[in-house]
């Protein structure tokens, strides 16, 4: 017999389980399928992010930068460390309880707001009388009717042409999280988010890490001045950035990967490396979920279509996350899927595309809202910038870490915040209060005049508004 819920969500990813819980909340009746299991074959909720992505890579980053300041750094503190040793499996162990939490927290949060789990691959089966017909394949098979479906079923890394991930030379985001030992080269395509992140990991740990970018220009979506910024500090870290690099082949021999590339200037190379992590974008998750069975519209690069409400071409199915447009984020996945669960429940709410914050979680961090320096001057908008370096901030001072700034865009004429760029230390917690100042449409004077606790790494935000008027204070 099938069971009937008003809405089935596909994937208990960031978009999915927040879409679950957000209608379970507005009083509807909720069932949420995921296909994820761990090592034992159980089901592990959380999609990409909790698993192989943002919680993992940022367990990882934090253990990683642990040992680099006891390797380096410490001394600069009067601390001397005798005998330093890296037990990479319990390093590992860590990230994988973290993990493990996750994946707990969301089956507590799915019993309390009363979401019906259900460990299985979903798909569409057919329209009936009463919504959509689904059909979920596990450990048993199910039948679910739903009113409406949200459809959050994520995104996979893409793979370079003929080189299939082994996950044991040749690795995506999943493979590159869980190295049992550390290699002595690694090589890594693509200098985008993951690439940078992962890199970092592995070169902290001993890793020597070459880094091949197609792009000639370093993290071409960022403002120029933070990507400048932090290519300066991550290859004095020890990171090789090669940038307008072409792979021409990838060949695993034996316990190795050989790759041939073409440089900038078109010269012939050849590299040898004991592992190759390939991060050069995802794709989205649309096979095996029926989506020509009902006639559901993909996109010429396989993305559900959607409008700007998140529905697809068919009558009350939903999509949201990294499946449809947009930034492959989880905290936009979520939103939408917040967006997706009011909607149904007759409410109508708004995700605003303009204040999403970006974050990079190397060292130095790099995050960003709104439109860089080189966009407003392709816009030909007249804009002020104040610019405060982490340098004259007597907090970053003290923790001995003084890169980056803060930077500040603001319209020429009424002040208001169009984008702010920080790359230095916690950038990521910093940009939350530029977001907020953007969401209410706020000035570069409204910074400016809030009172910021010293000493704070914060006060660089107020300094950076004080700069766009010229008056700084302490530089
Ligand atoms: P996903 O998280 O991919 O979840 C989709 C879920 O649906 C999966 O569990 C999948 O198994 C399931 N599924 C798929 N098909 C079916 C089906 N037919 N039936 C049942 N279940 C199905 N973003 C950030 O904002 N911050 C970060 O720090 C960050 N770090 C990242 C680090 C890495 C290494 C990677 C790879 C990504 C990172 N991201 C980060 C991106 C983030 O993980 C994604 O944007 C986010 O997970 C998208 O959420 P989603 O719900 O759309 O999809
Ligand atoms: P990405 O889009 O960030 O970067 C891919 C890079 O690979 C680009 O610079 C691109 O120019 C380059 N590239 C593409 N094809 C290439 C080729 N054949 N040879 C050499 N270079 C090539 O993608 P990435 O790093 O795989 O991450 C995927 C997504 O996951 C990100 O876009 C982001 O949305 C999300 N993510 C977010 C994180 C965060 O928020 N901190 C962390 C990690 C991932």
């Amino acid at each position: 017999m099938a069971k009937n819920f008003d809405v089935v969500v596909i994937g208990a990813g960031p978009g999915g389980y927040i879409a679950a819980i957000r209608a379970a909340q507005l009083g509807l009746s909720v069932a949420c399928v995921d296909a994820w299991s761990d090592q034992d074959g159980k089901a592990a909720p959380g999609g990409t992010c909790t698993n192989v992505g943002c919680i993992p890579s940022k367990a990882l980053l934090q253990s990683s930068e642990h040992y680099e300041q006891a390797e380096k750094h410490f001394e600069d503190h009067g601390i001397k460390v005798k005998g330093l040793e890296l037990k990479l499996d319990t390093l590992l162990g860590r990230k994988d309880k973290v993990v493990k939490e996750n994946n707990q927290g969301i089956l507590f949060l799915f019993k309390k707001n009363k979401v019906t789990f259900f460990h299985g691959t979903a798909s569409f089966q057919a329209k009936v009388d009463a919504g959509w017909s689904i059909r979920v394949d596990g450990k048993e098979a199910e039948d679910l009717i739903a009113k409406h479906v949200v459809v959050a079923t994520g995104s996979s890394a893409r793979e370079l042409p003929g080189v299939p991930f082994d996950e044991e030379l040749i690795l995506s985001n999943d493979g590159a999280l869980r190295l049992k030992d550390v290699p002595k080269k690694l090589g890594v395509i693509g200098a985008g988010v993951i690439g940078l992140e992962l890199g970092s990991v592995w070169r902290r740990l001993g890793a020597e890490v070459t880094i091949f970018e197609g792009a000639p220009e370093f993290l071409a979506a960022a403002d120029r001045d933070v990507a400048k910024e932090a290519f300066s500090a991550l290859t004095k870290q020890g990171l090789d950035i090669q940038l307008g690099v072409k792979v021409d082949e990838v060949e695993t021999s034996g316990k190795k990967v050989k790759v041939e590339y073409k440089d900038a200037s078109d010269k012939e190379h050849k590299a040898e490396f004991d592992r190759l992590i390939v991060s050069i974008g995802r794709v989205p998750n649309t096979a095996g979920l029926g989506a020509e069975t009902v006639g559901l519209k993909l996109d010429e690069r396989g993305f559900i279509e959607v409008d700007d409400d998140c529905l697809t071409n068919l009558p009350n199915v939903w999509a949201v996350g990294d499946v449809v447009r947009g930034p492959m984020l989880a905290h936009k996945a979520e939103d939408e899927g917040v967006a997706v669960a009011e909607r149904i429940a007759g409410q109508q709410p708004h995700v605003n595309f303009d204040t999403i914050p970006w974050v990079i979680y190397t060292s130095p961090e790099m995050a960003w809202v709104g439109k860089t320096e080189q966009e407003l001057k392709k816009e030909g908008r007249d804009y002020r910038a104040g610019k405060f370096p982490f340098m004259a901030n007597g907090r970053a001072r003290a923790l001995g870490n003084t890169t980056g700034f803060v930077k500040i865009l603001a319209d020429a004429k009424t002040d208001e915040v169009l984008g702010v760029h920080i790359v230095g230390p916690t950038a990521s917690e910093l940009i939350a209060e530029a977001v907020v100042i953007m969401e209410f449409r706020g000035a570069a004077e409204d910074i400016a005049r809030i009172c910021h606790a010293h000493p704070t790494l914060s006060e660089a935000m107020k300094e950076a508004a004080l700069a766009v008027d010229k008056r700084a204070l302490n530089f």
